[in-house]
């Protein structure tokens, strides 16, 4: 056999301590699989009592994250500190610099510099790998770049942050709104003390971001992801999309346009009948859509310490086997530049909610208003009959214009007998 990679782990959180568990427990299995055994020598975090689970006397503890990057017994730094910069950022391009393989968990870190990353990888002749990047255990990134090499790609959606399911799921089984649940999450350690990451899209941005450039062989564009979060998402919403026979998701959707490459996050309604309507909780899901494989649908854990261990292990494996890949399917250089298509040329269907005034006229003027835009409505449900007093009027739209929507919910915005911003979700037909 040959002799073992030497790994050296950079945070020890609740990944890390899942990931040291892992490599212990399985380590005949991947010996076996990768024809060498996989060995951590070294690892760095702040806090060194806490039990992780692992016997850690004999191996080497650095304060310094990047001083372990720097060991030369170290053939592996496996970055789990997180954060698209400062120390994380630090670490791996320290490894990469003195020509160490790096497995890294870090999305946000993969979103902002992981072109400049894998360039960096590539000169250095090293393996660069983010599997547990996106969507915690489930394979995307391996399956995505390798699995569906055959296949030109035209669309990519997935829940890609477990906390926003979570929410939004336990919104329609109890009934609840918003805020009590995200603070019932934070209460269970789903959601950080911060959640805005998770609620406002930012997560699931940065996740879109990698897959698309795995799937569609472009550079990282972060800053062309449309983002919205789940906020303003409603109990009421959430009962009018079942009644119209949806769910409310977050989605992170990339996909092919005449206009470029449209990639946005933003809460969904989707087919009951859709497999992604089903995926509930704390999982995550991903659908590719390719034009030999057809649909191709992937379900997990996508958080959590040992699914994200999982995900670190294989990438370990491959590393140890010889195994590899440009990081992003194709050489850095060779990434294309592809146009980003703007928000407000993006067409599909919408779900608007109106609170106005229960009083005659008002259905007048908000359809005036569509008809001056050229949006065409589907369906209208008004419940209750309160006169004088707020009523939910809920309307769906044909595919129309992302620009001209906008512009038509200004202008009922703006009308005396609405009571509240319109409320508009988007309907994607899968
Ligand atoms: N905060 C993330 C989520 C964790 O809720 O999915 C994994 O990236």
């Amino acid at each position: 056999m040959k002799p073992p990679l030497r790994v050296g782990v950079a945070g020890l959180g609740t990944v890390g301590a899942g990931t040291l568990q892992l490599l212990e427990r399985q380590a005949d299995l991947l010996a076996a699989r990768a024809g060498r055994r996989i060995v951590v020598t070294a690892v760095s975090a702040r806090e060194r009592r806490r039990d992780r689970g692992v016997d850690l006397s004999a191996v080497r503890w650095y304060e310094d994250a990047a001083a372990l990057a720097a060991d030369p017994e170290v053939d592996v730094v496996v970055e789990l500190i997180g954060g698209a910069d400062g120390i994380a950022r630090a670490v791996v391009e320290t490894a990469l610099a003195r020509n160490k393989h790096v497995v890294t968990a870090n999305k946000a870190l993969m979103a902002r510099h992981g072109t400049g990353l894998a360039r960096a990888a590539e000169a250095a002749g090293v393996t660069l790998a983010f599997e547990a990047s996106v969507a915690g255990g489930i394979p995307v990134i391996k399956t995505l770049r390798e699995g569906l090499a055959g296949n030109r790609l035209s669309r990519l959606y997935g829940i890609l942050n477990g906390t926003s399911n979570y929410i939004l799921t336990t919104m329609r089984d109890s009934g609840r709104e918003f805020g009590e649940v995200l603070a019932e999450a934070q209460k269970l350690g789903y959601a950080e003390a911060d959640p805005s990451f998770d609620i406002d899209g930012v997560d699931a941005a940065h996740k879109l971001a990698i897959l698309a450039s795995a799937a569609f062989g472009r550079p990282v564009d972060i800053d062309g992801v449309y983002t919205e979060g789940i906020r303003h998402v409603s109990r009421l919403d959430i009962v009018f999309a079942d009644e119209l026979g949806y769910r409310i998701k977050l989605l992170g959707i990339a996909r092919l346009t005449e206009h470029g490459l449209e990639q946005r996050v933003h809460p969904c309604m989707v087919s009951k009948a859709a497999p992604i309507a089903t995926v509930d909780g704390v999982f995550n899901a991903v659908v590719a859509e390719g034009d030999f494989v057809g649909q191709v649908v992937l379900q997990g854990r996508g958080a959590g310490a040992f699914p994200t261990a999982s995900a670190v292990a294989a990438d370990l494996v491959d590393i140890a086997a010889g195994r590899s890949v440009p990081p992003f399917g194709v050489p850095a250089a060779e990434l294309q530049p592809l146009d980003g298509a703007p928000m407000d040329r993006h067409q599909g269907a919408y779900y608007i909610r109106l609170m106005v005034v229960d009083q005659p006229g008002v259905i007048a003027d908000v359809s005036a208003a569509l008809r001056d835009q050229q949006v065409s409505l589907e369906s209208m449900i008004q419940r209750g009959r309160a006169p004088g007093e707020a009523v939910p009027v809920v309307l769906t739209t044909h595919a129309t214009v992302e620009a001209a929507m906008q512009r038509a919910l200004a202008a009922i915005g703006r009308l005396g007998t609405v009571l509240e911003p319109p409320r508009m979700i988007r309907i994607e037909d899968f």
